[in-house]
C-alpha cells in the first residue's frame, strides 16, 4: 500500500510538470494561460506556436500519464492501483502543484494513461478523437465526445479499469465546460484558425 501512495505521489508531481507551460517559455511564447484559451494544453499551443511546440506538448503530455502507470504495471501493481497511479497523474496535470494549481484539460495525459490498457483502447480512443476533429474542426468536441464513449470501450476491452477511467472522462468533461458553451454559443474557434477571439 505505502508503494502505491508513493507512485501516487510521484504520479502527481510529474504530472503537474506542465509541458505547454514550459514549452512556450522556452521559445518565447508567453504564457499559454493568457492567450487564446487561456489553456496550457497542446491545442492552444497548436494556436500559439504552430505544429512543432503542439506536437512536442503532446507528446509530453501523454508521457506524463503512460510513465507512471507502465512502471506501475511492471512493478506489478494490481489493477486498483494502476487506475489510482493515472488518476494522480492526470489531477496532476490538471491541477500542477508547481503553477498555482492552474493546468490543463487532461485529455492528453488521460490518453497516455489509459494507453497501458492495450492497442485496442489506444487505437478507438485516438480513431473516435481523430474523426470527430476531422469531421468538425473542433478539438474541443472531439474530447467531449471521445470523453463520453471511452468508458464503454473500456467496459468492453477491460473491465476493471472502467470505473478508473469513467472518473478521467468526468474529469475531463468538467474541465471542458467552457468549451461547451461556446460550441453551443457557436464561438469556439476551430482547428486552424489562428487568432480566436475568446473569452
Ligand atoms: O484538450 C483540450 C482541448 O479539448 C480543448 O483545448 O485550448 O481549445 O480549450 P482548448
Amino acid at each position: 500500500a505505502w508503494l502505491t501512495v508513493l507512485l501516487c505521489l510521484a504520479a502527481y508531481l510529474l504530472g503537474s510538470v506542465s509541458s505547454a507551460i514550459l514549452v512556450c517559455r522556452v521559445l518565447g511564447l508567453g504564457d499559454p494561460r493568457d492567450q487564446g484559451s487561456g489553456n496550457p494544453g497542446a491545442t492552444n499551443v497548436l494556436r500559439l506556436g504552430g505544429k512543432g511546440p503542439a506536437a512536442l506538448v503532446l507528446l509530453f503530455d501523454i508521457l506524463k500519464g503512460t510513465i507512471p502507470v507502465w512502471g506501475s504495471y511492471f512493478l506489478g501493481l494490481p489493477p486498483l492501483a494502476l487506475a489510482a497511479i493515472g488518476v494522480a497523474a492526470c489531477l496532476g496535470h490538471i491541477y500542477p502543484c508547481f503553477f498555482q494549481f492552474h493546468g490543463g484539460k487532461g485529455v492528453a495525459t488521460a490518453l497516455g494513461a489509459v494507453a497501458p490498457i492495450g492497442w485496442d483502447m489506444i487505437g478507438a480512443v485516438i480513431v473516435t478523437w481523430l474523426l470527430i476533429a476531422l469531421l468538425s474542426r473542433y478539438s474541443s468536441l472531439a474530447s467531449i465526445l471521445t470523453a463520453v464513449l471511452t468508458p464503454i470501450y473500456a467496459l468492453a476491452f477491460k473491465g476493471q479499469y472502467a470505473i478508473a477511467v469513467g472518473v478521467l472522462c468526468a474529469l475531463i468533461l468538467w474541465r471542458h465546460h467552457d468549451n461547451m458553451r461556446r460550441l453551443w454559443q457557436g464561438t469556439e474557434p476551430k482547428l486552424g484558425q489562428k487568432k480566436p477571439s475568446l473569452e
